[in-house]
């Protein structure tokens, strides 16, 4: 059954702070996704919810906070681009991790699928088409079609516990 099996008020059980600890003890990579506005603005924000869904259509998902100033944004977008970070973009995680200030200052980009920004360093990226939006409580699931896969296989960026690590 797909639906809201469990909407029960988890707060009875755990507050906000123990379930957030909890879900730091997962182990994830950083990306950066990026997309172009309808006005050619660039957006972009820190992403670690980032993974895989499907082989054959090949499909990932990510999920974005509805209160973050590039929500609007990524609903629309018919594109956007994945950026696995190496363990060298800790500094360009928390770049793109801010709120109101101008993420893509000084930032060389190219331009992918139509017209979204396409950083130059990166492990791999992911350029794809939005296909799917589901409600997520406070945060919208995406879930994208990869189109096209640039792959440097460099050393990956890790988060854990709020901290940056390396293999
Ligand atoms: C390591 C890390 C991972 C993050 N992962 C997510 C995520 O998966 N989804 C999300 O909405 N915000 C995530 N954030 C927070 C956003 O990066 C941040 O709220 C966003 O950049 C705010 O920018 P905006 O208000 O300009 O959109 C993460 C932050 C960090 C440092």
């Amino acid at each position: 059954m797909i639906g809201n099996m469990n909407d029960k008020n988890l707060n009875s059980k755990f507050d906000s702070r123990q379930f957030r600890e909890s879900l730091s003890a997962f182990v994830t990579g950083v990306t950066i996704v990026t997309t172009s506005s309808a006005n050619n603005e660039k957006v972009g924000m820190t992403v670690n919810s980032f993974n895989s869904v499907s082989l054959d259509p090949p499909l990932i998902l990510w999920s974005i906070g509805r209160d973050s100033n590039c929500f609007d944004t990524f609903m629309d977008a018919q594109s956007f681009a994945v950026h696995v970070l190496t363990k060298n973009q800790a500094a360009l995680s928390d770049k793109f991790a801010q709120t109101g200030v101008d993420k893509f200052e000084d930032i060389v980009c190219n331009t992918g699928l139509n017209g979204i920004p396409i950083l130059s360093d990166f492990s791999v990226c992911f350029q794809c088409t939005t296909r799917n939006l589901y409600d997520g409580g406070d945060h919208v699931i995406i879930v994208g079609q990869v189109e096209t896969i640039e792959n440097k296989d460099q050393e990956p960026l890790i988060f854990y516990k709020g901290n940056y690590l390396a293999l």
